[in-house]
């Protein structure tokens, strides 16, 4: 679906970082900013991809479209990567929190160092990218924050406690934020997709059985893809939802 581009006006010329933003919804999301006419720097470690897109972006954009290498688990790399986003771009208005890792794990398997390593990918760097953009996001006009969560934290699925401990965290974290620097004009909001069907869930994940099952769970009877988070996500950065902040969007065509 949603081949409708809808335009914010206010979004050119902004200064959006997103985070993991080479494949799946992330490179959806880098490709429709820089179609609005944003200044956009995304972060990630998967370089061919990361590199392919930015180099195809740039060639159609009004502005170059940067891939950044930093590993979302070192907080040093996080810091280094915002202030070359910050410079490279000028000004920092927008950060979409949409990096994260959906691994599959059993109650019974996962270690210590295996649960830090979960909560470090889908949790700890949603707050020190935030914290290390807050600089930047108090000198910019309307900025905003749009976390990725998820709903399979409310759907009590068995295989993902770790992820679904984080993802439940991050729309603890975005009503925390969005208090804090709600005074500021800063707004921070979550997204809670649902099965948005991408060629690494299909790779690992989804099975023709499974889609068909959570589409005839959903009211709308078609899968969902990375297109059909971009409108909200774009909505939630702009102007047009400048009175929402500390709010989630649920986006799983009705499956909830
Ligand atoms: N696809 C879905 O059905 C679905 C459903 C609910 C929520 N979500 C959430 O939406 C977001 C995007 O999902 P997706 O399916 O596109 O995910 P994905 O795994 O395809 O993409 C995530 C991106 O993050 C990058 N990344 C992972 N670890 C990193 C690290 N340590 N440092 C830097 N970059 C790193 C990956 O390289 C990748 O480009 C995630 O937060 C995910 O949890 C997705």
């Amino acid at each position: 679906m949603a081949d409708v581009v809808v335009q914010h006006p206010d979004l050119a010329g902004k200064g959006v970082l997103i985070s993991g933003g080479a494949t799946g919804i992330g490179a959806a999301l880098t490709a429709a900013f820089a179609a609005q006419g944003s200044k956009v720097c995304f972060i990630d470690i998967a370089d061919e991809p990361g590199r392919d897109l930015a180099r195809s972006l740039s060639q159609s954009s009004s502005y170059p479209v940067r891939y950044l290498r930093a590993d979302l688990r070192q907080v040093d790399q996080i810091r280094r990567a915002v202030d070359e986003a910050a410079s490279a771009m000028g000004s920092l208005s927008v950060l979409i929190n949409n990096a994260g890792w959906d691994d599959r794990h059993d109650i019974e398997t996962v270690t210590e160092a295996y649960w830090d390593e979960n909560q470090a990918v889908n949790l700890k760097q949603m707050f020190f990218i935030s914290q290390a953009v807050l600089p930047h996001l108090r000198q910019a006009a309307n900025a905003a924050i749009v976390n990725f969560s998820s709903i399979s934290y409310l759907l009590n699925m068995g295989d993902l406690p770790s992820y679904a401990a984080a993802k439940a965290g991050i729309v603890g974290l975005t009503k925390s934020l969005a208090g804090r620097l709600g005074p500021e004009g800063i707004r921070v909001n979550a997204v809670l997709p649902g099965m948005i069907v991408t060629e690494r869930q299909k790779r690992l994940w989804l099975t023709d059985e499974s889609m068909t099952d959570v589409v005839n769970r959903q009211c709308l009877k078609r899968v969902l893809t990375a297109e059909d988070i971009v409108g909200p996500c774009l909505f939630l950065a702009s102007a047009a939802a400048g009175g929402m902040t500390a709010q989630t969007m649920i986006i799983d065509g009705g499956l909830l």
